[in-house]
């Protein structure tokens, strides 16, 4: 990102210099639609980022500029209040809106300001853009208004901007990683207890690499649906079994107890999650002892779990993921909440250049569209850069 067009940007627009912040976009390694039933994740912030320059402005209002949206689609300007109904019309707007509201909600007094946002997490590519956008400006906020936030209340903040200015019901797993990221780790998190440690992670001999169907996901209904499976499930085994209040709290034999008493749609996703809740931890001991083709293994039966128990993936994801395994690939699986985006591949160095090239031109073949590719790199979480 070029921080001094952005920031000439910003002064063009506001007449003034403003401060400049970043957060990042996320991959997770293994452990999908486990962190809204409490289970681990093992994500990590990656060098893509969503960038803000901000000031205040000394008016009620917000003014808030994005220039890379489309402006044939929306406006790149935004100019709204900070009551409860002062919502903005463009969803790129209500992100910054709904952060603002979650901070007042918990008492903070936001001033007006003036907000340029530009990015280069791709968008609905599975990459987190939107909890990259929410932490970077809960982290501009907090710092420009010494609001006293500390980073887990700013995940939080920004998860519930997405459940209730979004209305994406998600985890926490997005907005933790993007706060907490650190260079050359992956975050393990339990997302019950909130506890988590950083995991150092530098596969010797092997690349992460993420290949971009391009075909979009904008996460909504679908991921909402998946949840509420989850939770009739819980409901169920709780009668039994009060003290599971989670699928983290359920194992495989209490599931088959309530197999006449829920749906088969439903029983297969509990299913799933409770398979991947144990297999990230199967992984985490594979990692510690540097099998990365043991735990690339447990990347392919995600994807199938999340392909045919979950049913998150598509046509497209499938076929990256075919490719991945007839090129010897170590590990390939669709990766975020699914729908579209990208597949995360565990990828001996030996075979990356064939593996790309072939998997690339198939592709592209197939579908009629030219895949992205983007080499992992693991870096910090959200911060002021200027
Ligand atoms: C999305 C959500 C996360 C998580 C993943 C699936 O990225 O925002 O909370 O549920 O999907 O693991």
């Amino acid at each position: 990102m070029d921080i001094t067009k952005i920031t000439a940007k910003f002064k063009e627009l506001y007449g003034a210099e403003g401060a400049v912040y970043a957060a990042p976009g996320r991959i997770n390694l293994i452990g999908e639609h486990t962190d809204y039933n409490g289970g681990f994740v093992l994500p990590g912030a990656i060098d893509k980022a969503i960038y803000c320059v901000i000031k205040p402005n000394g008016t009620a209002k917000v003014r808030a500029y994005a220039p890379d949206e489309n402006p044939q689609v929306v406006s790149l300007n935004s100019e709204f209040g900070l009551e409860e109904s002062d919502k903005p019309k463009d969803r790129w707007a209500q992100y910054i809106f709904g952060v603002c509201r979650e901070m007042s909600k918990k008492g903070a007094k936001i001033p007006g300001f003036d907000i340029l946002i530009s990015g280069e997490v791709p968008l609905g590519a599975g990459m987190s853009s939107s909890a990259a956008l929410e932490s970077c400006v809960g982290f501009a906020l907090n710092d420009t208004f010494g609001l006293g936030f500390d980073k887990l209340q700013l995940a939080l903040i920004g998860q519930a901007t997405e459940h209730n200015y979004v209305g994406v019901k998600c985890g926490i797993m997005d907005q933790f990683a993007s706060c907490f990221g650190k260079e050359g780790s992956l975050v393990r998190l339990d997302c019950r207890s909130l506890e988590y440690e950083y995991f150092p992670f530098d596969p010797k001999g092997y690349k992460l690499v993420l290949i971009n169907t391009c075909v979009t996901h904008m996460l909504g209904g679908e991921y909402n649906e998946r949840r509420e499976s989850c939770e009739r499930v819980v409901a169920a085994i709780a009668k039994k079994h009060p003290e599971v209040a989670l699928l983290r709290d359920a194992n495989p034999d209490m599931l088959k107890e309530v197999s006449n008493n829920v749906s088969a749609v439903d029983y297969i996703r509990a299913e799933f999650v409770i398979e991947e809740i144990q297999r990230l931890l199967d992984t985490c001991e594979l990692l510690k002892k540097g099998d990365y083709e043991a735990a690339g293994r447990k990347m392919y039966e995600t994807h199938t779990g999340l392909s045919l128990k979950y049913t998150v993936s598509c046509p497209e994801l499938d076929f990256l993921n075919e490719k991945a395994k007839e090129c010897g690939v170590a590990g390939s699986r669709v990766m975020g909440g699914g729908f579209g985006g990208c597949t995360i591949n565990l990828v001996k160095d030996e075979l990356y250049d064939a593996f790309i090239k072939s998997a690339t031109e198939a592709y592209e073949k197939a579908f009629n569209i030219k895949p992205l590719v983007y080499d992992v790199v693991i870096k910090d979480g959200a911060r002021k850069l200027a």
